[in-house]
């Protein structure tokens, strides 16, 4: 904590620097370099730079971390124990003995500061509607919520869904389960009434938090009759508390709360639960590459430590500026950069509610014009999307108070790159590509923070953050240890915002991250390294597809196709799409004496997939074929039908494995009428 300024007398100064003068000037400037880049690392010894600053990190992790813990969070009683981790084990620990509330951390300490800053601007599907709220606004909003949660039964331990677009009381129901201890589990409004019920049921939710109706992109979504359905088949549900975010009124439920109303009988103060640092702060379900999706667990200290210093320092974000996430919170992005990274920080963040084409393709740029928003973290789809509209939609507007461009969620290849650096940014922005997951709780790999003038390499997420290690691993799982290298990318030390289990299954945990590499964390990418030390993220390695930035099973959407009556058995593969980055592709065989053609099928797949999973997992090629390549055990060759997919028929590969080589031209056959088919009715 900060010590209280001493004064000295004028006299004794000017003796002391009389004397010390030369020495003082040399701890002086090292101290003030240090300061400049991370003031949390002032009193780290012989750290004059960036880089050494980075190496000190790794190899002093307790102590960088105890500093950046004690100078950044506000504990309610502080940790005795920095880690306590066995990454072979999935143990991972941070700040054992240290107490604290999340929700203090993001709202009271800095409702003391400065009440009437703006934490959140919510930025309406309607242009110009924006709504700003202060962090007096949110705290109040906040304990109303808490309290009420409360006296509706909700206890420390329990896990509240929320099923809620990006809007002010969201973020409230968020930080109102973080005051009373309540961990929330925020399941994308886009999912669909199965897929949310599946993660109510995995995670024993007995409240859920919804709206009424959803509006994005001049569309209504009739979010709360989804819950509805859900809330059907989950048993464990117990009440629905449901926001006004339309006038339009509901058919409400013996189990349902009018939210507002309720809300506004609560009183403003509501007393912060104090925390252990490794308990629960919330679930977040996402895909892998077999099963169902997996909760993720992340904990209160580390995670918003984790987020707070990561968005402080990736982004350059300065206290007054405008950071403006356009990820949903139904991510990891908008948990971590829309929500606690920004508010540990005291700083303003944009809640976006739209799409980047409404109601045209200006709307992003007319949006940080009028919000005038400092930093821009977004997805490479949507800047490839955009990009083929034209720079005209982006130079109508003043971007002149951007600083920072962000980029996640899946590479971006280098004309995207390029387009938002040299079009968006005016060529004067830093473009961070930000590598992580939701695993990782926040940013690992990214161009920032480096030196100042450290280069930037376009497509390129380039440098561990503090306290990263990567490791890149050939398959049989040695360490590369030269620069020059690529294979499975891991992390070869814990860090304070990784996931610590995956609700009610630690042994899946342990195997998905821990076993593979054991002592290492897997992230499942693949990863390549330059000469000069830099990594590049070359995609996944297993059978996890990336479609618009949102990861889903392949297995998962099998699970699907294979319920449809006329499907003996399927495979789904991800090709790269010019906008989506990957599109699914399902190769499909069909039960005997069925017909029924492609166009057909693909409009029932569709239908099937977005009811039981969401719109953005749906096919975008549907493919019969006669029979799959399959080896003698039985199993697929993916690989195989990767090449087909890309077009990629003349490095097919070791055949000499398959059951029946003679498969693969046929699905070539297949695949070259089908694109011609296409061609023809594409040409009138
Ligand atoms: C997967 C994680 C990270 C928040 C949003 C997605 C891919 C993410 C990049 C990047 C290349 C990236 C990886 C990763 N990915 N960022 N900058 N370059 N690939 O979170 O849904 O957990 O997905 O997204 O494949 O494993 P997620």
């Amino acid at each position: 904590m900060l010590q209280p300024r001493v004064k000295a007398s004028k006299c004794l100064v000017s003796a002391f620097k009389r004397v010390f003068r030369p020495s003082l000037q040399v701890w002086a400037r090292r101290r003030c370099n240090v300061a400049a880049i991370m003031p949390e690392a002032a009193g780290f010894e012989g750290v004059s730079d960036h880089n050494n600053l980075q190496e000190y990190s790794v190899s002093n992790s307790e102590s960088f971390w105890a500093a950046a813990a004690r100078q950044r969070l506000s504990w309610i009683r502080p940790f005795h124990t920095v880690h306590d981790c066995d990454l072979s084990r999935g143990k991972i620990r941070w700040f054992d003995g240290g107490k604290l509330n999340v929700s203090v951390n993001c709202l009271d300490r800095h409702v003391h500061a400065c009440p009437e800053r703006v934490a959140l601007i919510w930025e309406k599907d309607e242009p110009g509607s924006e709504v700003k709220v202060t962090y007096r606004q949110l705290l109040e909003m906040t304990c109303r919520l808490g309290n009420l949660l409360r006296r509706r039964g909700v206890r420390r331990g329990d896990v509240v869904t929320i099923y809620m677009p990006p809007c002010p009381l969201a973020v409230a129901s968020m930080l109102a389960c973080a005051r009373i201890g309540a961990a929330h589990n925020v399941v994308f409004a886009g999912f669909s009434a199965q897929a949310l019920a599946d993660r109510i049921r995995d995670a024993q939710s007995s409240t859920v938090i919804t709206v009424n109706q959803g509006v994005r992109g001049g569309k209504v979504a009739e979010l709360k009759r989804t819950v509805d359905t859900a809330v059907h088949s989950c048993p464990t549900v117990q009440q629905v508390l449901v926001a006004m975010r339309t006038e339009n009124p509901v058919a409400m439920t013996a189990k349902d709360v009018a939210m507002e109303e309720e809300m506004l009988q609560e009183d403003v103060v509501c007393e912060p639960e104090a925390m252990d640092s490794e308990d629960i702060l919330f679930l977040l379900y996402t895909s892998g590459s077999t099963g169902t999706p997996k909760g993720l667990v992340h904990t209160q200290a580390g995670y918003l430590l984790y987020a707070a210093l990561t968005h402080r320092y990736v982004f350059s974000y300065h206290d007054g500026d405008v950071f403006g996430c356009v990820a949903d919170i139904g991510w990891i992005t908008g948990h971590s950069y829309g929500i606690y990274g920004p508010l540990a920080n005291g700083g303003t963040t944009v809640l976006f509610e739209s799409t980047p084409l409404y109601p045209d393709p200006g709307r992003y740029w007319e949006m940080v014009q009028r919000l005038k928003i400092n930093q821009f973290y977004g997805a490479p789809t949507a800047i490839r999307l955009l990009l083929k509209y034209g720079d005209r939609w982006v130079q109508k507007y003043d971007r002149s108070t951007l600083k920072t461009l962000g980029s996640v969620g899946e590479p971006i290849n280098t004309e995207a790159w390029e387009w938002y650096h040299r079009v968006v940014g005016d060529g004067r922005c830093t473009v961070v590509d930000t590598w992580w997951q939701t695993e990782t709780g926040g940013i690992c790999i990214s161009p920032r923070p480096s030196g100042p003038d450290a280069e930037i390499v376009p497509g390129m997420a380039m440098r561990p953050f503090f306290g990263i290690k990567p490791a890149i691993m050939d398959p049989e799982g040695n360490v590369l240890a030269s620069n020059h290298a690529s294979g499975a990318l891991c992390l070869s030390q814990p860090w304070p915002g990784m996931a610590r289990t995956i609700h009610n299954n630690h042994q899946r945990f342990v195997e998905t991250y821990c076993q593979p590499y054991p002592g290492y964390f897997h992230t499942g990418d693949g990863a390549s390294r330059s000469e000069e030390g830099y990594y590049q993220i070359t995609g996944r390695l297993d059978d996890v597809i990336n479609v618009s930035g949102h990861r889903i099973g392949t297995a998962e959407i099998e699970d699907v196709v294979n319920q449809c009556d006329a499907v003996a058995e399927s495979a789904v593969i991800g090709y790269s799409h010019e906008i989506k980055g990957e599109g699914v592709y399902v190769f499909v065989v069909l039960k005997k004496d069925v017909e029924v053609d492609e166009a057909e099928l693909s409009r029932q797949l569709n239908v099937m997939v977005s009811k039981k999973i969401a719109k953005y997992a749906c096919p975008d090629c549907v493919q019969l074929v006669q029979g799959l390549p399959k080896t003698r055990s039985g199993k697929i060759m993916r690989r195989v039908l990767r090449k087909v997919a890309e077009r990629d028929f003349n490095s097919l590969g070791d055949l000499s494995t398959l059951d029946d080589p003679a498969v693969v031209q046929k699905i070539i056959q297949g695949h070259r009428d089908r694109s011609k088919k296409e061609q023809q009715q594409q040409t009138p």
